[in-house]
């Protein structure tokens, strides 16, 4: 799989520098005859990976690319700062390579910097991005409302900010978001716990669950938990659904930094006080992977049954939350594919710095396989109305690890568990 990716990779590289390095004259020549040699590299690659999703999905990014090659200005000589929160949280890790290989890709230089989870530094982080002038920033933001003076800054130096995956509030310096639908990850969610259950017939049976949230500082988590609660209160209203604890509210279930252990400690005190033996804890609804990784170590070291794992939902598709996915000890996550969120965000970039202002239909113009809404109301940063480019998430589950994850190309089988090609 690696070599179908390489082959693709060198093809839309082709294609980039090309477009990126030309004149407006010569570029349309070179992107046509790069045209060529993509499709070339692609179909090789389409015949070498037969019939997967893989060679798809990356004839899609050589398709997105052939696009924007064909009818952006150049990206060459530009700069793009990307700002992302932590190396601690697997995804940023995919989040990171996979801009910097796209945004490279289109001839653009590339700063990348992590900032440990910690505010001050990425405030600091973007100051420096800002100082070395680059051209574009792309930032996926620790905390939401801290930002602001820095990007007033990047404003007054007409830098464009695009909000990677959350939002970034209180500041009318972004001009554009690139997501998922974070409220339908957490409908996916609570949808996937509705099914197990049978709550729909659930007649006058009860089951137990509780709630662990994301980061209150991190726009998304609401979301998620509004998602997920919006498909099961009903059930908790009627009786059938029963939080133990009683915990309810975001804030009551929200874990502070997305972390881990965070979220078994607060899960052990749950388990303590709450499900004594033959008290079944039946879901435990976690908002993301690394939540779930926590409230799984919390169920293995504390809770009375050992034997029958409550379902528990995730999402990113982390390695470890895969191992335990295999192993029958989490019950799904919901992937959200961050390659094509990479490309989305490419192409938007490449249209901001030649100018344009980009709308609906880059959607189309880009050529994207991948789906993608616009939308212009759902996320208020409360300064204004951001514009938004949402994928769409999936749901993983034992049954289409293989199918979504390994034949797509974005993890591929180390004896039994997925490991991330990148
Ligand atoms: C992202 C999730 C991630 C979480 C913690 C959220 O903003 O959307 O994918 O699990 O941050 O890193």
């Amino acid at each position: 799989m690696r070599k179908v990716w390489s082959l693709i990779l060198a093809g839309v590289m082709v294609l980039s520098l090309a477009a990126c390095g030309g004149s407006a004259g010569s570029s349309t020549t070179a992107a046509a005859a790069a045209s060529t040699t993509a499709a070339a590299a692609a179909s090789t690659t389409a015949a070498a990976a037969a019939t997967t999703k893989a060679a798809a999905a990356a004839t899609t990014a050589a398709a997105a690319a052939a696009t924007t090659a064909a009818s952006s200005t150049s990206g060459s000589g530009k700069k793009v700062g990307i700002s992302m929160p932590t190396k601690s949280l697997e995804r940023w890790n995919r989040d990171g390579s996979y801009l910097e290989e796209q945004f490279k890709g289109k001839g653009c230089e590339v700063e990348l910097t992590y900032s440990d989870n910690k505010i001050d530094q990425q405030v600091k982080d973007i100051e420096n991005l800002i100082a070395d002038k680059v051209n574009l920033l792309v930032v996926a933001a620790i905390d939401g409302e801290s930002l602001s003076n820095v990007l007033d800054t990047a404003k007054e130096a007409n830098i464009p900010v695009i909000s990677y995956d959350r939002l970034i509030m209180n500041t009318d310096a972004i001009s554009y978001y690139v997501s998922f639908d974070n409220y339908t990850v957490g409908k996916l969610q609570g949808q996937f716990v509705e099914e197990k259950l049978g709550l729909k017939d659930a007649g006058d049976k009860k089951f137990n669950i509780e709630f662990t949230a994301g980061d209150p500082a991190d726009n998304n988590a609401t979301f998620f938990f509004n998602g997920a609660m919006d498909v099961l209160k009903p059930y908790i209203d009627k009786g059938t659904l029963v939080i133990q604890s009683g915990q309810n509210t975001f804030q009551q279930v929200a874990t502070a930094s997305w972390d881990t252990k965070n979220a078994m400690n607060r899960m052990q005190n749950i388990l303590g006080s709450y499900y004594p033996n033959g008290t079944k804890l039946d879901v435990a609804l976690c908002s993301n992977d690394s939540t779930a990784l926590g409230v799984t170590q919390a169920i293995e070291s504390d809770y009375w049954d050992k034997e029958n794992m409550p379902i528990i939902t995730g999402q990113d598709g982390d390695e470890a939350n895969l191992a335990n996915i295999i192993d029958g000890k989490q019950s799904m996550t919901v992937y959200k594919a961050v390659a094509n969120e990479a490309v989305a965000t490419l192409d938007l970039g490449i249209a901001i710095l030649g100018g344009q202002k980009p709308n609906a239909d880059l959607i189309k113009s880009a050529g994207w396989k991948f789906d993608c809404t616009y939308d212009t109301e759902s996320y208020d940063n409360k300064k204004a109305k951001i514009p938004s480019y949402l994928l769409v998430p999936t749901v993983v589950t034992k049954d289409n690890i293989q199918k979504e994850l390994v034949d797509t190309g974005y993890y591929k089988m180390d004896g039994k568990y997925p490991k991330a090609t990148k």
